[in-house]
């Protein structure tokens, strides 16, 4: 639905320019949460802005469905770009308006009539869960809220792509959580395809199918979500991996430990309950990060990527406890 053919960006500087995006090539679905985690730097920003021409390409093509974008005059640039909103790290809320009149705001550029905008912005609210603070001024929302607002704002026109710049980073991790699920039942109730830029793996983790990676301006991986984290396939992509935040269980500081087990075994159907039996057992936590199945002749061979929290030696006795029920473990980090 979206594909970017080649797009490529540069930026004038005094020692030559910089590549800011470099022939960047992807494909993204319909209806799919499609990620692009990079550090600072690598682009990710500059590659979104193209995708709605907020900046203008070098060279390359942006295809939304049937229509390419950098082909398009300003007055059917404008429509198209109806279709397209964007929520960003820092809110980019009107002060100096309310909540409904933030999320109006979009309405009012697209010349919808006073009633329409009225039920319009009701209804949008009802979808980021904020009615009751319809009439506030952004001043008194928690971050959070604010990205709640933002996020109104950017769908009230029903686009049918929302583009999200670091829309979680200026969160704590428990707001990120409620923010990406609401993306989530929104992508399912309006049908949008959106993209996150992210520099978080635990973004890519909790709600993207697939991601791209990248650096100095071009996307080095692009995979399934499962597969990037079962088999990173660059140096920049395993770091990101590795230092995915664990959700720590609370023991004494100097016995707490997490591990990241690689889990191989045969049979397809062992994972749910042995794990939540070993939870029991030895009061471990375990953080399902990745699985996967892979038919094997005729065997299915189960892969699973899971953080072990909890004291080193309850950690030791889970892994033990795995050998003998014939799960073969690799201590992938620890
Ligand atoms: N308007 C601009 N003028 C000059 N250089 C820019 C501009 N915008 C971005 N850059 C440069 O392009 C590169 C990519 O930036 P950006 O897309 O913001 O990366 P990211 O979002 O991944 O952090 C950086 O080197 C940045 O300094
Ligand atoms: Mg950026």
């Amino acid at each position: 639905m979206i594909h970017l053919k080649s797009l490529t960006k540069t930026f004038p500087h005094p020692d030559g320019k910089i590549t800011a995006v470099d022939q960047v090539t992807l494909k993204i679905n319909t209806g799919e949460i499609f990620g692009i985690i990079g550090l600072s730097g690598a682009g990710k920003s500059t590659l979104v802005r193209l995708i709605n021409r907020l900046e203008e390409a070098d060279s390359g093509e942006i295809w939304i469905d049937d229509t390419e974008l950098r082909n398009l005059n300003k007055l059917k640039l404008n429509i198209v770009r109806k279709e397209i909103g964007m929520i960003f790290q820092h809110f980019n809320l009107l002060e100096s308006r309310t909540v409904e009149e933030n999320v109006a705001f979009p309405l009012e550029l697209a010349g919808m009539k006073k009633k329409e905008i009225g039920e319009r912005v009701q209804e949008t609210l009802r979808l980021v869960g904020l009615l009751d603070k319809a009439k506030v001024h952004p001043a008194q929302l928690s971050g959070g809220q604010k990205q709640r607002v933002a996020i109104a704002r950017a769908i009230a026109n029903r686009p049918k792509i929302l583009l999200c710049d670091e829309a979680t980073s200026a969160l704590d991790p428990q707001t990120t959580k409620s923010i990406l699920t609401l993306l989530k039942e929104l992508k399912n109730t309006l049908n949008l395809t959106v993209i996150m830029i992210t520099h978080e793996m635990e973004v890519i983790r909790e709600i993207c199918e697939r991601v791209a990676v990248m650096q100095n301006g071009a996307v080095i991986e692009c995979d399934a979500v499962e597969t990037v984290f079962m088999h990173p396939k660059t140096e920049l992509t395993r770091s990101f991996v590795t230092h995915l935040r664990p959700d720590r269980k609370q023991v004494a500081p100097k016995d707490a430990a997490s591990y990241r087990l690689q889990l191989t075994f045969l049979g397809d159907s062992i994972q749910e309950p042995l794990l939540s039996r070993t939870i029991q057992k030895y009061g471990v936590e375990i953080n399902i990060l990745a699985a996967e199945i892979n038919q094997l002749a005729t065997v299915p061979v189960g892969n699973l990527l899971v953080e072990v929290s909890g004291s080193k030696e309850e950690i030791e006795f889970c892994i033990h406890a795995f050998h003998q029920q014939n799960i073969q473990v690799e201590v992938v980090s620890a």
